[in-house]
């Protein structure tokens, strides 16, 4: 039996990014440079590049560049156009024919569950794959392919999980797992969101990559608050690894272990920032030879 492929992405982007205050303030954060591009367009880049052209943003006030960004801008275009330069007019239009880009705003900002919830109407009854812009995967080790085959082999919803050292297990969604793999893929008994250290079922953190099944719906508008006063995801992730195939249940689980880097706070931004500046053909090989200078010298090399 193969079940119903998947060809929608869902982004949540309705945060207020008080982490990154006050750049925030007026500047989603969704929008932050990484190098030269807008953090949310490497995520919008992994799903095309997975075979999702059907992106839904779920926004929030204030995100208006966001939506900008993937839109056209007939002026930039026309100067860069008088001015033949063909190099920067692709990269404004690169954005812009990505994908079909959607938007609906979340209203009140009720957490991860609630803004999944807020896309039932754009996804329907079908299978759709959920990414979370914190989380950026590098190109080179795309996941997104081999979670949306998962899905068509065993239907029910797909989890991306890395191991992470069990101090930092309270930062994540930890779930718990049949010790078995078959062919990579766990089935997964328990999910638990961002756990004291004591209680966690495992060291296997969820990562911002989803696929779930359309029942996810019905079961989130049953989900109290939980974890942090919110309607969480993971809550509704753990009825349905309770629930029959039958009814859209199961829940299984992938281990990644490519490169992900997190822009979700200031630090792991910077160093998210440098690795891949770093590895630019354009500017990787002066940063790399700057970087070794001034942390070896705590010269800036302009003094
Ligand atoms: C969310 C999820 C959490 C997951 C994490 C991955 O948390 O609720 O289960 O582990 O994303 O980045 P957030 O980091 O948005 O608080």
């Amino acid at each position: 039996m193969t079940f119903q492929g998947v060809r929608k992405a869902v982004i949540p982007a309705a945060g207020l990014g008080t982490r990154f205050l006050p750049v925030t303030k007026a500047t989603p954060k969704e929008m932050l440079p990484v190098v030269d591009k807008p953090a949310i367009q490497y995520v919008v880049e992994e799903a095309v590049a997975a075979g999702l052209e059907d992106i839904l943003f779920v926004t929030g006030r204030s995100k208006r560049p966001l939506e900008d960004h993937f839109d056209r801008n007939y002026e930039l275009e026309q100067v860069l156009e008088s001015k033949g330069d063909t190099e920067r007019l692709n990269l404004v239009r690169e954005s812009t024919d990505l994908a079909r880009i959607h938007y609906v705003r979340q209203g009140d900002p009720l957490g991860l569950g609630h803004a999944v919830l807020v896309a039932q109407q754009h996804v329907g009854d079908e299978p759709f794959a959920v990414l979370l812009g914190d989380d950026l995967i590098d190109a080179r080790d795309p996941i997104l392919e081999r979670m949306i085959a998962i899905r068509s082999e065993f239907g029910g919803s797909v989890l991306c999980l890395m191991q992470v050292p069990r101090e930092t297990i309270s930062l994540y969604g930890c779930v718990g797992i049949e010790t078995d793999p078959i062919n990579g893929v766990f089935a997964v008994t328990d999910l638990v969101e961002k756990p004291d250290i004591a209680d966690a079922p495992s060291d296997l953190a969820i990562i911002g990559r989803y696929i779930l099944d359309p029942a996810v719906f019905a079961v989130l508008s049953e989900t109290a608050p939980g974890r942090g006063g919110e309607i969480q995801l993971t809550d509704a992730l753990r009825v349905l690894a309770k629930m029959s195939p039958a009814q859209g249940g199961g829940v299984r689980g992938v281990i990644f272990d490519g490169r992900r880097y997190d822009t979700g706070d200031k630090l792991s931004y910077l160093q998210a920032v440098i690795t891949l500046a770093s590895q630019r053909p354009d500017i990787g090989p002066q940063l790399t030879a700057w970087l070794q200078e001034f942390t070896s010298t705590g010269s800036t090399g302009n003094q």
